[in-house]
């Protein structure tokens, strides 16, 4: 199906809902929500935002294992950071079911779903968008939250570098490995990992 031919569908939120928990499904109808109206305030296409924000997570529930098997079935391109922690699988499944159940396939929509967990460097406006709704959606109540709300609502960039920043805190605080794509965004965006400062 040509993606001009489609939005958001009755039956691709039933799909959705579905697939994971009542607690999830709140958390993505907040997404959708707050990637609405970035897409709004930031000129990105609505139609492409909302499917992106409705699918992110539509995988987040499934069992590691499943989600390798999976995207071993499929062919899919997996990394050594995914074997290690296979839930950075759940975007890229995401896309891969979009496509499967719906027959739909866009870049800008599969960029924004394959890396909402750990960003990109160079993402595109759909994608920064996601990564940003993602960390601020109304259900979200970290002590940063409403200081990104605003600022997202002034300055995507800097939103998304914040975020970004929120992100790197919160593995170093679990003494997790930095994603390759985290890395190379923090790299983009002038950011000193803890990564950096281990070498020295
Ligand atoms: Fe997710
Ligand atoms: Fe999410």
């Amino acid at each position: 199906m040509v993606f001009s031919q489609c939005c958001v569908t009755p039956e691709m939120e039933a799909y959705v809902a579905s697939q994971v928990s009542e607690f999830r499904f709140k958390h993505i109808q907040g997404v959708r929500q707050s990637a609405q109206s970035l897409a709004k305030r930031w000129q990105a296409p609505a139609d492409k935002t909302d499917l992106a924000a409705l699918f992110h997570d539509v995988a987040r529930e499934w069992p590691l294992a499943r989600l390798l098997a999976y995207a071993r079935e499929k062919g899919m391109s997996i990394r050594p950071q995914d074997e290690k922690y296979p839930i950075l699988l759940h975007g890229a499944v995401a896309v891969h079911l979009l496509e499967q159940t719906f027959g739909l396939r866009d870049e800008e929509v599969a960029e924004a779903m394959r890396v909402h967990t750990t960003g990109f460097p160079g993402m595109g406006l759909v994608a920064k968008i996601l990564f940003v709704a993602d960390a601020i959606e109304p259900g979200r109540s970290h002590i940063e939250v409403t200081r990104l709300r605003m600022l997202a609502d002034k300055d995507l960039e800097q939103a998304v570098t914040e975020v970004l920043k929120e992100q790197l805190a919160y593995i170093r605080k679990r003494e997790a490995d930095i994603d390759p794509w985290t890395l190379e965004l923090a790299t983009e965006r002038g950011i000193q990992t803890h990564r950096d400062k281990d070498r020295c």
